[in-house]
């Protein structure tokens, strides 16, 4: 087929210069959008009297038609035609002659910039709901472990005990972030940037308002350079998707810790590990380390789009279009974890006494006891000194905490009294740290985030 663009040329382009510069391989995935803008942009030009209402009857005709041998996959795409643009816009032509002014008043370089957002609120729509299911699992197994008490850790050292409930809700904070920036990015994706054409705007009269309200945008760009030059909004997905996928990757860090011998907090399902092929013993803990792996590429895809928008000059380049594929690939990605990693979780069972056991190990209690002192009116820093003493005391005689004698601790100060044994557990460690967002309120904390995460939530 004839280039949509060969007017001025004489010479056919060579082989190795099709196959090197086609998107379609890659951004046919954007048909639905391009059609749809292009439904949308044949309505305005029949309104502003700039084709006949047959023509763009025959117009939106062909177009639906095209639609409906892609959705069968009877659509031939050529590469020789480069992108899904003049594939859409050539089976057009080849259908009606009024396809011929489909282009009127655009530019592939306006039409490529609306079809990614659009392929962007369509991804959102689905991150979102996806990011809420999760979060809403996740509370469900906090909610049955609001009396798990495992150790907390600094420096991957057993620091104090906390909840499980409390340990999982802090990650459906974090997700509640993630959430608010998807949905803060939605603002600035939602701009219609047709009408734009090439970069200067047309000398024809056209309404991009109509345009906008047809596809639902409720901004239109001011500035028709900005409209076709900048893809910050596709950074700004990926660098949000980066940020979720550093929470993901922390996450599946601990689920990978926790499913070994040495933690065995947890053991995740059969369905939701893999086995050795040489090991027979083995079971592996793949999903959660593929998304810990998995956060490479979508950090990739960031460096990628970002390097490449560097120090382009204003308005269109043709590098621009490499922030389609590691855009596609974020979004495959993500989507696929978030779907997988809620439904492992389902699948986790939780070794509480391993747990208990642990939190109560390794001095996790030495806080308690400075805390107590403090209460008997010590200074925290003299607190801190004395409790060490008293670690290294117990260190060296292979003792706990709890074990001490009253005489014992009272060679170290006067101010401890029997009462000391009974905040020396970790139940009473944990129930005691009531400060807002403390261990020790986890269950208001439940409370506050169920009213983030769902206004309405209800408990099936
Ligand atoms: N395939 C191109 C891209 O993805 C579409 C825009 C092409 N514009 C142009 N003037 N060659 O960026």
């Amino acid at each position: 087929m004839s280039k949509l663009w060969s007017g001025r040329f004489t010479e056919e382009t060579a082989k190795s210069v099709e196959d090197f510069t086609e998107s379609i391989s890659f951004d046919y995935l954007l048909w639905r959008y391009d059609i749809r803008g292009s439904i949308a942009h044949a309505g305005m030009l029949k309104e502003q009297g700039i084709v006949t209402e047959e023509e763009a009857s025959e117009i939106i005709v062909g177009l639906n038609e095209i639609k409906n041998e892609i959705e069968s996959k009877e659509f031939e795409f050529d590469p020789a035609l480069e992108d899904i643009h003049m594939n859409i816009e050539a089976a057009l032509i080849e259908k009606t002659d009024s396809g011929k002014k489909l282009h009127t008043a655009r530019s592939r370089n306006d039409q490529v910039a609306l079809d990614i957002r659009l392929y962007l609120i369509a991804a959102t729509d689905i991150v979102i709901p996806r990011l809420i299911t999760f979060q809403k699992t996740l509370i469900k197994v906090a909610q049955t472990h609001i009396d798990t008490i495992m150790p907390g850790y600094t420096h991957l050292q057993r620091a104090q005990p906390v909840t499980l409930a409390h340990h999982l809700l802090a990650y459906v904070e974090m997700f509640e972030r993630d959430k608010e920036r998807y949905t803060d990015a939605l603002k600035r994706i939602d701009t219609l940037p047709l009408g734009a054409c090439a970069l200067a705007g047309t000398t024809l009269k056209i309404d991009r308002k109509y345009v906008a309200k047809e596809l639902g945008f409720s901004r239109i760009s001011d500035n028709s350079i900005d409209a076709v030059s900048d893809r910050d909004f596709v950074i700004e997905f990926i660098s949000n998707s980066s940020i979720l996928m550093m929470h993901m990757s922390r996450m599946a860090e601990e689920l990978v810790l926790w499913s070994t011998k040495e933690f065995s907090f947890i053991e995740i399902s059969d369905a939701y590990t893999t086995g050795s092929s040489i090991m027979p013993q083995k079971k592996n803990p793949d999903v959660a380390e593929l998304i810990r792996g998995k956060t490479g590429r979508v950090y990739g895809a960031l460096v990628s789009i970002l390097t490449t928008m560097k120090a382009l000059p204003l308005a269109y380049n043709r590098d621009m279009q490499e922030d389609k594929e590691p855009l596609f690939d974020v979004f495959k990605t993500i989507a696929h974890i978030l779907y997988v990693i809620n439904e492992m979780f389902k699948h986790i069972k939780f070794n509480k006494e391993r747990m208990r056991k642990t939190a109560a190990e390794g001095f996790s209690l030495a806080t308690d006891l400075a805390e107590y002192l403090v209460t008997k009116g010590m200074p925290f820093r003299e607190a801190h000194e004395v409790t060490g003493n008293i670690v290294k005391y117990c260190v060296d005689k292979s003792m706990d905490l709890h074990e001490l004698t009253i005489e014992e601790f009272k060679a170290f100060s006067d101010l401890i009294d029997n009462d000391i044994y009974s905040r020396l557990t970790v139940e009473a460690s944990v129930k005691g740290r009531k400060s807002y967002g403390g261990t020790g309120e986890v269950e208001e904390q439940l409370i506050r985030i169920r009213e983030k995460v769902d206004k309405d939530w209800t408990e099936e």
